[in-house]
């Protein structure tokens, strides 16, 4: 197969990148703007491979579009490319809207062009996968779970570009016909994340024993999922989902932010021992706006149609991440210290 990815150098596009080529034999064709989240060293093991290419161009324009479908001829999208910080769409929401709004319809349009001029025999098999997140159906009471057919409720600029995206790709599919699926993920974590979200920002704190903020009380709570279980699931959704059908993906890894945090520490403390306990680091900090207060998915629609599972647990996966990134400073060193240093991000001035 030959699968055009969009966003392929951000955290998880080079993981389904990487899954492709290496795992399944596909072809890929990567299409990446390359933003300040991008990282190509990301894709070293396979950008000298055959079956890899790489094209530096923005989803919002069209005919870069409509010449990257003509040139590769792709035999599914994966849609993975968008803002995707929380806390940077708060101070900063045009980029949001203009990507993950604009951009998303705009690689719709040019699929629905491509795909109305393909033969029946290719048309058949054609999938247009667009990545989602939980965020987009807003918080959660302690004890519920986000169902495909929870209705949307988002709080912040990101999710609220992201659930205008989602039903844009519906439409299409109901509208035109395009086979469009959409997964809806809890939070990732894993190798290769840029060092502004929680986990890896945590752990690059830990290591270089800096301040670890928490946000509020630090009760808020995420489903964590290892990235490469989102990207196996995404592939399975490739073979096995239904056109014009929405899936979840979770972990079923329930925690607060700050038994994150606290883990964290005590697996840094572990890895690359000195000097007191982490824990001590830890700073309570004021509370992201709209911060939603709870997210947990229901994956069975995932689990039944698409046999898959995650194979991980949260605690394993979450030390061999922080193995990663005590082996691989020179991945994370040139973000930090040129595009983003750490600081707070997402306050309103009232609170700054
Ligand atoms: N990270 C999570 O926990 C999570 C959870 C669920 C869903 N998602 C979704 O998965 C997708 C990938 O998330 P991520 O964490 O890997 O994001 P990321 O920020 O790490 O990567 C995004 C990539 O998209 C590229 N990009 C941004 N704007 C572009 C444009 N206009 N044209 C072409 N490329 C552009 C960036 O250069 C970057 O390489 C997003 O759609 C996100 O909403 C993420």
């Amino acid at each position: 197969m030959r699968i055009l990815v969009t966003g392929g150098a951000g955290f998880i596009g080079s993981a389904v990148c990487r899954r492709l080529v290496l795992q399944t034999g596909a072809a890929v064709i990567n299409i990446d703007k390359l933003t300040y989240a991008a990282n190509l060293a990301s894709l070293a093991s396979i950008e000298q491979l055959e079956t890899y290419a790489f094209l530096q161009s923005d989803i919002c324009h069209r005919a870069a579009m409509d010449l990257a479908f003509a040139d590769y001829e792709p035999d599914a999208i994966i849609h993975l490319a968008a803002e995707s910080h929380v806390d940077r769409s708060i101070n900063g929401p045009d980029a949001f809207v203009n990507t993950n709004v604009v951009g998303t319809y705009t690689l719709l349009e040019t699929a629905r062009a491509y795909y109305e001029r393909l033969p029946a025999s290719r048309r058949k098999h054609f999938r247009f996968i667009h990545v989602s997140t939980d965020e987009v159906y807003g918080s959660l009471g302690p004890d519920d779970l986000f169902r495909e057919d929870t209705p949307y409720r988002p709080s912040s600029p990101y999710s609220a570009s992201k659930a205008a995206a989602d039903h844009l790709a519906l439409a299409w599919f109901r509208t035109y016909g395009l086979p469009v699926i959409v997964s809806n993920c809890s939070n990732n974590y894993g190798p290769y994340q840029f060092p502004e979200k929680l986990i890896p920002l945590t752990i690059l704190n830990a290591i270089d024993r800096k301040p670890l903020p928490v946000y509020g009380d630090g009760r808020n709570i995420r489903d964590w999922l290892h990235v490469d279980d989102h990207a196996a699931g995404l592939i399975r959704l490739l073979h096995e989902g239904r056109p014009g059908e929405k899936y979840n993906f979770g972990g079923d890894a329930q925690r607060s932010n700050l038994e994150v945090v606290t883990r964290i520490c005590d697996v840094v403390d572990r890895l690359s021992p000195g000097a007191g306990c982490r824990r001590s680091l830890i700073t309570f900090v004021p509370d992201r706006p709209g911060h939603d207060a709870r997210y947990a998915i229901d994956a069975s629609k995932a689990h039944r149609e698409l046999g898959w599972k995650p194979i991980r647990t949260f605690e394993h996966g979450l030390f061999e991440t922080v193995g990663w990134y005590l082996k691989n400073r020179a991945w994370w060193e040139r973000a930090r210290s040129g595009v983003y240093d750490g600081s707070r991000l997402g306050l309103l001035a009232a609170q700054n």
